[in-house]
Formats: C-alpha cells, structure tokens, sequence
C-alpha cells in the first residue's frame, strides 16, 4: 500500500497501489479457488462460454499432508482422467476429445491457513499437488457440457459447462463499455444532487445517465468471495468468466506464480482474432492497473504490472520475465489506442531488465503523445500510445478546481525521458475517450471492421477508498459529461445507430448520503457532540448547497451555473455540503469539506503494521471509529449490486438483474461474436445476416 502525502505527486497520485485487494485481513480461508474436493477442474462447475471462445482446461489433484483433513499421507494418486461429454452423450478423455497427446504432470506443493488460529500461529497446512492443464482449447457447438474428473481411486469431481447460443443475427458493429469504477448506485444518486438543481423536489436538469434507453442491474460478486477486487469484475465485464480477487482473465491456481494459469480469451481479444476488430483502452489509473489490464492480459497476480504491459503488446502468450509460457493463444499484436496514465511502467527500469516499453510500442509503429494538446494532434489512421502521467491522471477536482496541485504533478520530462515534469496541459477522460473514438472510426472504416473500446473513470474508485468523496463524485460527473459527448460524437459521425455504449461499474462502495452538514458551525465547535450537531437530517438536510454560489441560501430556486458549465457544481466549497459517509472506513476525521489536496485518512503504519487516523486530514473534523482491521488504511470495495445504462443498437438486452458475467455474453451476442474455426458453424453460413461493413470478414 503506498500512503498518499499531502501536497506531493504521490498524493495527486492518489495512491497508486492502493486499490489492489490485500489478503492480510481475510476472515475466511479456502483451500483452492473453486475447489472444496481435493480434485479440480478449471474452468470450474457453472462456467459458461461464448461459442469459440478459447480458454485453458486445468486439472488439479491435491492431498493436505497435513491439518484438519490430512489425505493419505500427503500423497496424491498418480492415476487421474480427466473426461467431457455432452448432456447424454458418450464421455472420452480430453486429449482424444481434442486428438491430442496428453500434458505432462506437474508435480509441486502449496500451503496456506485454514483459519485465523492457524495463521496467528503461523502453522500452514502443505498441500501436495498433480496437475496439467490443456492448453488453448474451444468449444464450437452451443449446449450442455459435462467434466468429470476422476481421481483418488474412485472420487469424482463433475463439472457442468454451457455453450451459449449464437446471436441470430449482428446488432451492433462497434461497442463501446464504460466503466465508472468502484460506481455504487448511491454514488450516481449523489453525483446527480452535486451536479443537478431541484426546484420544488423536481431536477431542472438529469444525468446522462438518467437517460439510458435500457436500464438494469448486475452482481458483482466473485467466484470464491463476495467482495470483489477490480480485477476479477473487470474479467466477469469483459471475459464472461467469474474468477479470483486479483485475477485477470484467468483463474487462480494452486502454483502461486503470476503466469501459467489457466487463461480465457476476452471479448476484446475474440473481437480482434474473429472480425480484427479495431481496439480502444482508456483510463484514468494507470495503464497497469486491474480494469485497462483486464481487456487483454491473463494472470491470477494483477500486481504483475510488467507482465501486463507485454501482454498489451504481445497477448497472453508473451514470456513472463524470461520464463517462456510454453502455448501459444489468440494472436495479438496490440491495441489500436492505448490512453492512460501510468508512464512509470514503460520507462527502463530494473524489473523490466532496463528496456523502454515505450520503444517498443514505437517500433511496433505506434505514434506517441504525452500531453492534451499533442493528442489533439494524433493522426487518426495510426495507432496510438498515449501517457499522460506517472502513475494516475490527476482527478477532474485537482484538473480543474484544485489546479496548483498539478505543479507536483508526474508528466513526460523529454530530457531526461522520465515522468518528472509539472504541467496543466494534461487530457481528461473525455478529451481520450473522444480522440480514442475518431481513431477507432476512421482506422474501422478504412478496414471495413468493427471497432470496440474500453473507457475506465478510475478515480472514482480511488478516491472513494481515501473517503475524498467530492473527488470521487467530480470523476464521476466527468464521466457522465464523457458519455454525453460520447453519444453526440456517434451520432456526428453517423454511426450511432450501430455503435452499442454500455455504461455500468464493477463493484460498488458502501456509500450514501445521509443529510447535510453546516460546515461553518461544524468547524466553531470545539466538542465531537457539538460537531455532530451540525449534520442536519430530514428536514434539515435541505437543499444541494452545491448548486448555488457560496454565500447564497440552497433554498434559492434561481438556476446557477459554475464555471464548468451545467452538469457540475456551481461550488464545490459550500457551507451546507452534503453529509456522506462509507459504510466500510478506517479510521478517520470528517468535517464534510471538499479537500483541497487529496484525502489521506489515516497516518503513516505504526511500527507494528497498524493506522491511526490523521488528524491533519481533517483539522476542524471529529473522530470517527472505523470497523475494518487496522491493517487497513483505506476502505474497502461493497456488495451491493451496480447499475447498467445501455443505449444504441442491442440495448434491450442490459435489462433487469443480471449477473456481472452476462455483460461480456450480451456483449459478445450484439457484435455476433463466437464463431469458429473452418469446419464449425462456419462464418460463411451467417455472412450477410446483420448490418454493417464487413460482416463475417477481416477474420485472421
Ligand atoms: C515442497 O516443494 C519444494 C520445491 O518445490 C521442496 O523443496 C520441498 O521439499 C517440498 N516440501 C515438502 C514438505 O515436501
Ligand atoms: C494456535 O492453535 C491452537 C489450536 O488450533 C489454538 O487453540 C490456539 O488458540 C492458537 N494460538 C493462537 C495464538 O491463535
Ligand atoms: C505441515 O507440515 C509442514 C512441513 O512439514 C510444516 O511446516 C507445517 O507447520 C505443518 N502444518 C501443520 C498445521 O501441522
Ligand atoms: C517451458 O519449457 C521449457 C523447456 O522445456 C521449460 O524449461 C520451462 O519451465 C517451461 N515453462 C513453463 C512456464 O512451463
Ligand atoms: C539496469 O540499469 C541499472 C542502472 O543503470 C544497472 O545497474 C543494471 O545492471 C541494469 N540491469 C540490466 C538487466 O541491464
Ligand atoms: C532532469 O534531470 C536534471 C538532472 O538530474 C534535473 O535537474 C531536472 O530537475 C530534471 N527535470 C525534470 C523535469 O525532471
Ligand atoms: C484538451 O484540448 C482540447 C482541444 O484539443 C480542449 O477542448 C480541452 O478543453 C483540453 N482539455 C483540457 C483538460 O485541457
Ligand atoms: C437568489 O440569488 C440571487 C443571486 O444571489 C439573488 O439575486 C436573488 O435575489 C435570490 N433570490 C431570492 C428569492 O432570494
Ligand atoms: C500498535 O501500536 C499502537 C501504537 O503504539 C497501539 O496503540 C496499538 O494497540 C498496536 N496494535 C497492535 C495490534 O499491536
Ligand atoms: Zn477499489
């Protein structure tokens, strides 16, 4: 975890590392992913896919040598197979169902804790382990599937798989996905009352947002734990896959190494190997992070940020650090725009044994930019990289309120080719996210192929985690308008009516607005009851003080706008702020103000691996005891479901409860993805049906 110090690059960094989910404080402990036998199968039971879709099978056999359920001495059985079928139908070994030789076995053991005793303790259980994984494997037919190991002399472990049906017919051309990370419906709900006015309980103006043409929700719950990270939800968004906390694009297996998971292929991935479809990432965080790696990398570690970075350039079956991953997978040679933050991952430095990753993308033909105004300038028929920072991109708050705090802040330094340099001249979301589309059309229509992007408000979650909720709440204002232009620049290019936008989150925070607060008579009282005295619930939490200047009563209906223009606050320093809190803090100080810098809520750890709150956070705040272990020094991610706006072509679709999985399947169903390979449900049979350039042609 990196703390974020006032006033530094590090704090506009808005702690980098900081989302990444740490085990220390887990309350439950498994075993293996998905595996309460001793015998598993990877993809696990309930795995659906899109037909085609290529994937790694693995099996493990496991045998605790010792601990609570020890197994015959530790030894696992040398003898085990591996069966599928369809429903009914008769079941062969694997490697015939595929013709080919069997794997070798891998021969290793693995320990953990069965529970907090045995950890604070510090007695693992050792597992041993045989395994082997099939490599780059697809199923072409929709239906039902069934796995069953065998294994032990006699135990079983069956798994059930579905191939889902294919579309009847292409919807959309292009999609593009748009995740607001760490979104709670809350958070919608308190970003429309900062950014919005009412006037006799009615708002004068609505959310982009508010006008989906279709609307629903998802669950985004892991395979193997009810909270989420980032990087198992963004694979559910984009794989169709449930998967691990930390994992991207695979599942975790029992060997604890960063590479040889077992892998499935994104929707992106399938998209540019079935129709080379053209490929757009944006994001705010750095290009590292869990949700822009989500689109191609592969690995249960999504701390690996070198690994990530080859596998945007090489896909899944680039060499881990030298160690050659031994398969081959979908062919992929890069995205065609790549904007972000996060240049620190693509300087030379002793983890990528001293090579410029931005060489690489140069010399892979790539044009490069590091700032908004040289994007403006990128040549719409070429690929681009673009790094707009050293680690994330200031929030929209430190953009464009808070703006002496980018001074400090991390930019391409071209003398000494390092992310050093202060500048203001620096793009936000929408600025990539625009650019990223003209790109994207003019590179499509050339090729006649569809294109698809992936556009991430990543500070939203960020700054939820540090409880910076205006800051949160501005990225995700910032993100509303970024939807708004993102239709307007559709439909001036002609190609809103076959272009799909999904705008949904991959977890939530345990957020809420619950009144308002008198920040001034909060800050003149010098006892905590005193200072709780200024929340006003009910009645009188009264009306947004964020849509009137400073100085003027909520109460007055006269519509304001600020110097962002309608859609953002009038002020973001009011008197009467909103009164909002997490359900899941450390501990922290609150006064409800909007921060100047970037919130750090509690201190430096104590000698002993705990946080205290910081008191500097928040001067004129009370105390607030949090609820999470105090090896925590920010919040944590939320169950509650999140929301899916969908407009365009295909939007039907993202109606009612869905399950964070079904977003890539609807996805996939819209474009017609999944198809095969000569031989299967040929391209030629379905050539033609749907609208759009290219139909069923550009495959590779
Ligand atoms: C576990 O495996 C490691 C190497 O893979 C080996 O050195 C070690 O002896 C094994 N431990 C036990 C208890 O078998
Ligand atoms: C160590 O394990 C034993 C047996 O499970 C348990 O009774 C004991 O409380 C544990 N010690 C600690 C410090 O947790
Ligand atoms: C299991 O065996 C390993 C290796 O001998 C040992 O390190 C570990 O403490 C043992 N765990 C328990 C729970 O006995
Ligand atoms: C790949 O194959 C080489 C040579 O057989 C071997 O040394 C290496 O361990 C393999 N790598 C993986 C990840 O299996
Ligand atoms: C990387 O650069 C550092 C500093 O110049 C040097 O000490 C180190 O040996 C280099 N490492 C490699 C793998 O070239
Ligand atoms: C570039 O390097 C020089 C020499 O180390 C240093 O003085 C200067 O501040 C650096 N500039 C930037 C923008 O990092
Ligand atoms: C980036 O540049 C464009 C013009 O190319 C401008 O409209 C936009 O406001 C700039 N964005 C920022 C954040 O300065
Ligand atoms: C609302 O505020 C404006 C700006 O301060 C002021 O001119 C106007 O008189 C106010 N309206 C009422 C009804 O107080
Ligand atoms: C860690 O140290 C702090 C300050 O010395 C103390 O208040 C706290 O109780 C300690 N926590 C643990 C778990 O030891
Ligand atoms: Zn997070």
């Amino acid at each position: 975890m990196v703390k974020p110090t006032l006033g530094s690059r590090a704090s506009l960094a808005v702690a980098a590392v900081a989302a990444l989910a740490t085990t220390a404080s887990a309350q439950t402990f498994r075993r293996s992913a998905a595996c309460p036998s001793l015998g598993c199968i990877y993809p696990p039971d309930q795995s659906s896919f899109i037909a085609g879709q290529v994937f790694d099978i693995r099996v493990e056999i496991q045998a605790p040598a010792n601990g609570s359920t020890p197994y015959n001495n530790g030894v696992p059985s040398s003898e085990f197979a591996l069966y599928i079928g369809g429903k009914g139908a008769d079941m062969q070994e694997v490697s015939s169902f595929y013709d080919r030789e069997d794997p070798q076995v891998e021969s290793y053991n693995f320990t953990y804790y069965e529970d907090l005793f045995q950890k604070a303790n510090d007695s693992a259980t050792l597992v041993n382990v045989l395994a082997k994984s099939y490599r780059h494997v697809t199923l072409f037919n929709p239906g039902e599937y069934e796995l069953k190991l065998q294994y032990n002399g006699g135990s079983e472990t069956l798994a059930h798989w579905t191939v889902l049906p294919l579309a009847e017919a292409r919807q959309a051309k292009n999609v593009i996905l748009f995740i607001g990370d760490g979104m709670a419906p809350s958070m919608v709900t308190a970003a429309r009352l900062l950014g919005h006015k009412t006037v006799n309980g009615k708002y004068k103006s609505r959310l982009q947002l508010d006008e989906s043409e279709g609307f629903g929700m998802q669950m985004t719950h892991s395979l193997d734990s009810y909270i989420t990270d980032s990087a198992n939800s963004a694979t559910a968004l984009m794989s169709g896959h449930k998967s691990t906390v930390n994992a991207l694009n695979s599942f975790t297996d029992s060997t604890g190494k960063p590479y040889g998971a077992p892998k499935f292929e994104t929707i992106f991935e399938m998209a540019r190997r079935l129709y080379d479809a053209k490929i757009g990432i944006v994001s705010t965080a750095f290009l590292a992070d869990a949700t822009p790696a989500a689109v191609v990398a592969h690995t249960p570690q999504r701390g690996a940020y070198d690994y990530v970075i080859d596998q945007f350039l090489d896909g899944g079956a680039v060499a881990f650090n030298g160690t050659p991953q031994n398969f081959s997978w979908t062919q992929w040679d890069g995205p065609d725009v790549l904007f972000g933050g996060g240049g620190k991952d693509f300087v030379p430095k002793a983890s990528n044994k001293n090579v410029s990753k931005i060489d690489r993308f140069l010399e892979r033909g790539y044009q490069w930019s590091t700032t908004n105004s040289t994007l403006a300038e990128l040549d719409n028929s070429k690929r681009a990289l673009g790094l707009f920072s050293d680690s994330n991109l200031p929030t929209w708050l430190d953009r464009h309120v808070y703006t002496d705090n980018l001074a400090s802040f991390g930019a391409w330094a071209p003398e000494n080719k390092t992310f050093t340099a202060p500048t203001t001249d620096v793009p936000g979301l929408k600025d990539m996210t625009l650019k990223a589309l003209d790109i994207l059309h003019t590179r499509s229509k050339h090729d006649g192929t569809p294109f698809m992007m992936m556009s991430e408000a990543a500070s939203i979650d960020k700054s939820m985690h540090v409880a910076d909720y205006p800051r949160a709440l501005g990225d995700l204002l910032e993100l509303d308008d970024t939807v708004r232009a993102t239709l307007d620049r559709l439909e001036e290019l002609g190609i809103r009516e076959e272009t799909l936008v999904v705008v949904t989150a991959d977890h939530a925070h345990g957020f809420d607005v619950f009144g308002s607060a008198d920040t001034e008579y909060l800050a003149a009282q010098t006892t905590i009851e005193g200072k709780r005295d200024a929340i006003g619930t009910y009645l009188e939490s009264g009306l947004s003080g964020y849509q009137v200047p400073q100085g003027v009563n909520p109460q007055n209906q006269s519509e304001f706008v600020g110097p962002q223009g309608p859609g953002f606050p009038v002020t973001w320093e009011p008197r009467y702020t909103a009164a909002f809190g997490l359900a899941a803090t450390v501990d922290q100080y609150e006064d409800f103000k909007t921060h100047p810098s970037v919130r750090a809520t509690s201190l430096e750890p104590l000698k002993n691996g705990t946080y205290r709150a910081s008191h500097d956070d928040s001067p004129d705040g009370f105390f607030i005891s949090g609820v999470l272990p105090t090896s925590n020094d920010q919040g944590v991610h939320s169950l509650v479901d999140v929301q899916v706006f969908s407009f365009g072509p295909g939007h039907e679709l993202f109606r009612g409860m869905m399950d964070s999985t079904n977003i890539a399947q609807k996805i996939a169903q819209v474009m017609d993805l999944g198809r095969d390979k000569k031989g299967d449900l040929a391209v030629s049979q379905r050539k033609g049906k749907g609208k759009g350039k290219g139909e069923g042609e550009g495959k590779k």
